[in-house]
């Protein structure tokens, strides 16, 4: 079983979300935690999940003024996840910030450290137009990774068509995480900038965030097999 392809646990609780893993047979595979069901199940979640040998990429995009996000990953760190991410949006002092709670809160554990560039649902135009940032997606996308990593921030969430060119600007060591993968015959739903996962590892990406490719497909272990398959096929690596 590959360890880079995190299954998007969206789901209300955990009802629901362990009763999918246990029909479908996907005992231990990475799974990615967000807002919907920490926010219902609280850390208890995380601990179900490291119980059942699942790696858990904790996504709840914090962003927030520095003392808080660092005071909030101090008590994130105790929950040794893999994975965890502010919005590189919140700014270098915020993501330095977020490290050192990391760190500090818990020396022994090597959480990675993430910082979300674009969203793979955001447009040119709602960032230009709505937000105001000017320039295209692609060199904010690299401009936000550039101050993340030197602000501490082990690696980015970003859409496939950045990664290629984020690891050119910080290094192949630098973590690039990828959502917005669609399968073959899947809905691209609210998602903008989407492609598979063969595309998405020869762009660059170390890790796929797969959801309702997997979730709402017919079958979805095959869906499961489907993604695995075209990443082990794919020529990067
Ligand atoms: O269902 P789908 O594959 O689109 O799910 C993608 C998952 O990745 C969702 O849980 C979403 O919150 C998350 N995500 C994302 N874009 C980011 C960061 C996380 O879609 N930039």
């Amino acid at each position: 079983m590959t360890k880079s392809i995190y299954l998007a646990l969206d789901f209300p609780t955990w009802k629901e979300a362990g009763r999918f893993l246990e029909e479908n047979d996907l005992h231990g595979v990475p799974v990615k935690v967000g807002m919907e069901l920490y926010y219902r199940e609280g850390p208890q979640i995380i601990d179900k999940l490291k119980e059942n040998n699942h790696k858990v990429f904790l996504d709840l995009k914090l962003h927030d003024i520095p003392t808080t996000v660092m005071r909030a990953m101090k008590v994130l760190s105790s929950l040794e996840v893999d994975l965890v991410n502010v919005h590189a949006l919140g700014g270098s002092e915020m993501i330095q910030r977020a490290k050192d709670g990391l760190i500090n809160g818990n020396p022994n554990f090597d959480t990675k450290l993430i910082a979300v560039t674009v969203l793979t649902s955001m447009e040119q135009r709602v960032l230009n137009e709505e937000l105001g940032i000017s320039g295209n997606l692609l060199n904010v996308a690299v401009g936000f990774s550039s101050f993340a990593k030197k602000s501490g921030a082990d690696g980015v969430v970003c859409s496939v068509h950045e990664a290629n060119q984020i690891k050119t600007e910080c290094g192949r060591d630098f973590i690039t995480v990828t959502p917005g993968i669609r399968l073959i015959d899947s809905d691209v739903n609210d998602q903008k900038r989407v492609a598979s996962p063969g595309f998405a590892r020869n762009n660059g990406a170390d890790y796929l965030v797969i959801g309702r490719s997997i979730t709402k497909a017919k079958n979805p272990r095959i869906a499961y097999e489907q993604a695995i398959a075209e990443w082990e096929e794919s020529t990067c690596k």
